[in-house]
């Protein structure tokens, strides 16, 4: 079979293990023939393609980032049609048929993943792969790219630590996350953060500046870890502008200033930001990641095998599973107030 393999949405540090390993098992084991589409479903679209045999993925192991590129392109966006053929799925169509390509594996999140979804109700032969350093898709205990996104925070935090308590300043830190506070959560925890602030919990300004001024009492400099979405009581999300992408997504950014500002105005102590920005998405993905992505391309690869079409590959405990592609998009997976719960024990 000739298989098209695409990356789509925000890149994360395991998506060339995931190719890597669906290449090497399905050439030996399955006698397919890969062709990896260039930056995601513009790719598809346009029948842009790479050829991608055992050659190609040798030494992408630890390489972040996606050789085969992304992009954030939507093929239903010019269609007004909810239901039914979409001029977007017969452009895939004809394109796939042009290429000789039978199946397809999506690596992406819920966008991707969403078209997927759709794809494969208009009959087309398609798999997924959940990713995202998000780590906000359900059906899945995790998605590779969030540990490293997780431990980049981590190590920024403790260097952090050391620098705020030479200056006696507050600083805080601003990670991805979209709309869930996963990275905030893991990294705000694993670094010992004074207050950690998340999108599922808008927060009082109030008790913010109570857990600065308590741990200036106790001589320790302060730090906050803020997730991109996070907003305070009766307020809404910080956009970096009005902009949107293809999905209708609009750009997170700015809580950290606003909230430094506020903190400096309230307690006279010196306050500065810290946007770790795509650095969180950049570079050699952790072991563990390197281990999920490779799982879910082996496993992936079976599915196509087996002909598991509107399957994605998912974490369950250690278990390698497949789970519909619906499960995947129906809703975001967001932080559990019991999991909050525990790291307010260390906030002020
Ligand atoms: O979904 C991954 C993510 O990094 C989010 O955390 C973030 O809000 C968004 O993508 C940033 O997107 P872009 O790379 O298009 O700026």
């Amino acid at each position: 079979m000739r298989v098209g393999i695409l990356t789509g949405g925000g890149d994360c540090p395991g998506l060339n293990a995931v190719l890597r390993a669906i290449v090497r098992k399905g050439v030996p084991a399955y006698g397919h023939e890969f062709v990896g589409f260039r930056d995601g479903w513009r790719g598809v679209l346009e029948a842009d393609v790479t050829p991608l045999g055992i050659p190609e993925v040798r030494g992408l192991l630890p390489r972040g980032g996606t050789v085969l590129g992304s992009s954030r392109t939507n093929p239903f966006a010019g269609d007004d049609a909810a239901d039914g053929p979409s001029e977007g799925a017969a452009r895939i169509r004809r394109s796939l048929a042009d290429l000789g390509v039978e199946a397809l594996i999506a690596i992406g999140g819920e966008d991707t993943l969403g078209v997927a979804a759709r794809l494969h109700d208009e009959g087309l032969h398609v798999v997924g792969v959940p990713k995202t350093i998000d780590n906000d898709l359900g059906g899945t205990d995790y998605t590779f790219g969030f540990d490293t996104a997780v431990s980049i925070a981590t190590e920024a935090i403790d260097r952090l630590h050391t620098t705020a308590e030479s200056h006696h300043r507050v600083l805080i830190v601003e990670v991805m996350g979209r709309h869930a506070g996963w990275i905030a959560l893991h990294a705000g925890m694993a670094g010992g953060a004074n207050a950690i602030l998340i999108p599922e919990r808008p927060f009082s300004v109030d008790a913010v500046q109570g857990w600065v001024e308590s741990r200036f009492r106790d001589r320790y400099a302060s730090i906050i870890v803020v997730s991109e979405g996070a907003m305070p009581e009766g307020g809404a999300e910080v956009l970096q502008s009005g902009q949107k992408d293809a999905f209708g997504h609009a750009r997170l950014g700015g809580v950290g200033d606003w909230l430094a500002h506020e903190i400096e105005r309230r307690t006279g102590k010196e306050a500065r930001t810290t946007v770790l920005g795509h650095v969180q998405r950049g570079g050699t993905p952790t072991a563990r990641d390197r281990w999920l992505a490779t799982r879910f391309g082996l496993h992936a690869i079976d599915a196509v095998q087996a002909g598991d079409w509107g399957m994605m590959t998912a974490l369950r405990g250690t278990d390698i599973i497949t789970v519909p592609l619906l499960e995947a998009t129906k809703e975001l997976k967001t932080v559990d107030p019991a999991l909050y719960a525990e790291a307010e024990v260390f906030f002020g």
